[in-house]
């Protein structure tokens, strides 16, 4: 496996990073999870335009032209013949003594990785997931798709000692921020799809973007309004959507059956929708 660490493509077991990066320390980085199909990367122009968002939030320069970040990432695939699978960057402030400010001086560090992921189109999805529900601890930037992923990390280590994929997390109101590390939907007794808007609450999700675009297209009816846990439980059908799931039909939530139990057809439909889309 090949690995892409500033500027040089090495070994994915000689990849290294210097011990004194900002990311490693402060957690002071973004990311970006680019699904790979047919050997291509899908929507990589609205992760990079995401990627520039947080970027700038966080005051940090693109370590490279839109161009050659595009390039990097196509490399790292070609050299690991990745087919379908995953490619994953992060950029970080960069390489500094310990200290909480920093010198706008400095240069970003840029790393990329790449792995085959052969069971996203036909994994779990016949049977759907079962989610427990979680409070969302996290900060007040969920918008900004920062390495700095605790809060998700413990959530789905949870979920997993309770044998579910993922999460819904829950905010102080009882709404539905969105998953774990995916955005939550939900279908009301009326067939109409439900998933909270876009704000500092949540990320704005690619898949989820272009989820609501194929739906709209298909003459499904999109709701993008903050719906509750309660109403999650009673809807008609959930799901999740990522870059490495897709669609995820949900059939329970904590001890409540969604539906029948089984993936319902709006989730169902959507998810062919969306395979159209990437063949
Ligand atoms: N996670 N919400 C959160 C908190 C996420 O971490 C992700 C993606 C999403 C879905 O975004 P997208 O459709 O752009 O993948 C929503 C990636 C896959 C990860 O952390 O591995």
């Amino acid at each position: 496996r090949i690995a892409y660490v500033n500027g040089r493509y090495v070994p994915h077991r000689a990849a290294t990073v210097h011990i004194e990066d900002r990311g490693l320390q402060f957690a002071d980085g973004v990311y970006e999870v680019i699904a790979i199909w047919r050997g291509l990367p899908v929507d990589l122009g609205p992760h990079l335009n995401r990627l520039e968002q947080g970027l700038t939030e966080l005051q940090i320069p693109m370590p490279a032209s839109r161009r050659v970040v595009a390039h990097v990432l196509r490399e790292v695939v070609r050299r690991n013949g990745i087919g379908t699978g995953i490619v994953y960057l992060q950029v970080n402030r960069g390489v500094a003594p310990r200290l909480h400010t920093w010198d706008h001086g400095l240069r970003p560090s840029m790393i990329a990785t790449a792995r085959r992921m052969p069971s996203m189109a036909r994994t779990v999805i016949e049977d759907g997931a079962k989610v427990i529900s979680v409070e969302d601890i996290r900060w007040k930037r969920r918008d900004i798709k920062t390495v700095g992923l605790l809060p998700n990390v413990l959530a789905k280590q949870k979920a997993q000692a309770a044998g579910c994929p993922e999460v819904f997390q829950v905010d102080g109101d009882g709404m539905v921020t969105e998953a774990g590390a995916s955005n939550a939907w939900m279908v009301d007794q009326d067939g109409r799809l439900i998933t909270r808007p876009l704000g500092h609450e949540i990320l704005p999700g690619i898949t989820r973007r272009t989820l609501v675009r194929l739906a709209r297209d298909a003459g499904m009816e999109v709701v993008e309004r903050p719906f509750s846990l309660e109403e999650a439980k009673a809807a008609r059908e959930a799901f999740f959507s990522s870059t490495t799931n897709f669609v995820m039909p949900v059939v329970q939530i904590d001890d409540a059956v969604i539906g029948n139990g089984k993936p319902g057809s709006v989730s169902a439909r959507l998810r062919a929708l969306y395979l159209d889309y990437l063949n």
